[in-house]
């Protein structure tokens, strides 16, 4: 998507499309009645008939006619009532307008600000949450069919009718994008199939955003985990032809590598369970086990593009769970890379094995704040469903902090309890430090507490993404499928992170 950079009206913008927002009493719109003047009174007519549909996310499309505009047709969104407009009611709007555009096969078009806002939601805000939502509805899964007709389109113009400052604009628009399409770029590596995204691809498309963004870059092998003694990743991996990666992303902000927020992601590449092997129905979709590497490295993408003032390391561990007569089996008793011996009661509970090292070793290199993304558990779908997800955390103020970052991009996460009791069952073992797998009560608090006990006295925040990872069905911001979620809640965390700390008093 490309934008023009100058103020654009009724009159001089070049695309044949306009998006207007329209609600319940729209004529209190600053330029209405311009406008209406401008296309012609039966749109009022239209609206109070019901033919152009004021009611939240209704599309309207009608042709235009001028002698003096280019534009032939307006696309109408229904927003309902003012006073109930919401961000995220507008981002899930502007999703449904990138779904109409594709289908529309619309390579341009111009958008009317005014028309959306909504006080406090500026033409800024609209310029941002448009380039989100409709960067992200836009979204189509990449195919392998052989034949195909449906040509791709894309978004190749986008113009303003605005009255506010245009620069402004343009950068907010920009910013947006540079989410929608993070977001998107998870996306596709949750719905790449896993022949075509082993470990060492994850690893390899790591490297390429390194170099495109100037990280530091490192990427461990099989023979140097086995030196560092990696136990957890290796374990898991023991049943693969396909060797594993330890992934390390560095981005550097400040002068000193101080005050350091450490992302690491579950690169699962496919889960059959090992010797605790899934059931033929559980099975299929566990290509997007890496749902919480793809978060991570989204992150990433958005901090390379924006270059916040903010130190970052990212660790992802990437691995696949297979079957072999070498593979790892309930009742091995394994060595992590933090010297913790564990018990394996299950090797379907394969996440937290790698999570261990992954997290050990994003404290060695400097990690001061800790959040793990995994789809760890079929608990947390249990638990809440699949449109939250569900957190664990051991630092109260990092949690809000994070909470408050999670609400701005409308990413629904849920907190749930980890208390005495539930650790002491992950320790408990007959043979070992801990446990992989002490029930099937309550498993989302034990999945994260496991990981929990390799991060200490770091504060930390698990996210269990097993639910939210991969949408069941489409949805307003996208298809079924990989759904990119936490990509935009760390970018925005990592973004605003010393603001976020400095309002707490530190945390
Ligand atoms: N990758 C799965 C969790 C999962 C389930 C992700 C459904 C996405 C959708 C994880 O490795 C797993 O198998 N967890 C087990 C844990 C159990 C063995 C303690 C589970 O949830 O059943
Ligand atoms: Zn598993
Ligand atoms: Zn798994």
């Amino acid at each position: 998507m490309k934008t023009i950079k100058d103020m654009k009206t009724f009159e001089t913008t070049t695309s044949e499309l306009l998006i207007v927002g329209v609600r319940k009493n729209s004529n209190l719109i600053k330029g209405w009645d311009q406008f209406i003047s401008f296309f012609g009174n039966s749109i009022e007519e239209w609206i109070r008939e019901g033919d152009i549909q004021t009611d939240q996310k209704k599309l309207t499309k009608i042709p235009v006619k001028t002698s003096n505009s280019n534009v032939k047709r307006i696309l109408f969104v229904g927003l309902g009532d003012r006073k109930k407009l919401t961000e995220q009611l507008l981002r899930e709007t502007f999703g449904l307008v990138g779904k109409e555009l594709k289908k529309l096969k619309a390579n341009s078009f111009s958008i009317w600000l005014e028309s959306f806002t909504a006080a406090p939601i500026d033409e800024n805000d609209i310029a941002f949450l448009s380039a989100e939502g409709i960067g992200m509805g836009y979204y189509t899964i990449p195919n392998y069919k052989t034949t195909s007709n449906e040509p791709d389109t894309t978004i190749e113009t986008v113009e303003f009718v605005t009255e506010a400052d245009i620069d402004e604009v343009v950068s907010s628009f920009n910013v947006g994008k540079v989410y929608a399409d993070s977001v998107n770029e998870a996306r596709s590596l949750v719905n790449r199939p896993p022949n075509l995204l082993t470990a060492p691809d994850l690893a390899d498309y790591a490297v390429q955003l390194a170099e495109q963004y100037g990280f530091e870059v490192e990427i461990l092998n099989k023979a140097e985990l086995e030196e560092l003694g990696m136990g957890g990743i290796l374990a898991v991996n023991q049943g693969s032809s396909i060797e594993p990666r330890m992934i390390t992303l560095k981005y550097q902000a400040k002068e000193t590598f101080e005050n350091v927020v450490g992302l690491v992601g579950k690169g699962v590449t496919y889960d059959t369970g090992g010797y605790s092997i899934k059931p033929k129905t559980g099975m299929v979709g566990m290509k997007g086990d890496m749902g919480g590497a793809a978060a991570v490295l989204g992150a990433m993408r958005i901090v390379g593009e924006l270059r916040p003032d903010q130190n970052v390391v990212a660790v992802i561990g990437a691995t696949d769970n297979m079957i072999s007569s070498d593979a790892m089996k309930p009742d091995d008793v394994i060595t992590t890379y933090s010297g913790k011996t564990v018990e394996v009661l299950n090797s379907d509970a394969e996440g937290r094995l790698v999570l261990a090292d992954a997290v050990t070793y994003a404290k060695q290199h400097g990690a001061n704040y800790l959040i793990d993304v995994a789809t760890l558990t079929g608990g947390v779908i249990t638990a809440l469903g699949y449109d939250k997800t569900g957190a664990l955390s051991n630092n109260e103020a990092f949690f809000d902090a994070f909470i408050e970052a999670s609400i701005e991009t409308g990413e629904f996460v849920w907190g749930m309890p980890l208390t005495e009791s539930d650790k002491k069952r992950i320790r408990k073992s007959d043979v070992a430090d801990l446990n992989n797998s002490p029930g099937s009560d309550g498993h989302m608090i034990f999945g994260g507490g496991f990981v929990g006990e390799f991060v200490e006295n770091t504060p930390w925040i698990h996210l269990d993404i097993a639910g939210t990872s991969d949408a069941k069905s489409a949805h307003d911001l996208g298809p079924k499928g990989g759904t990119g979620v936490m990509v935009r809640t760390l970018a925005t965390l990592v973004e605003r992170f010393e603001d976020l700390q400095k309002e707490r008093n530190s945390f």
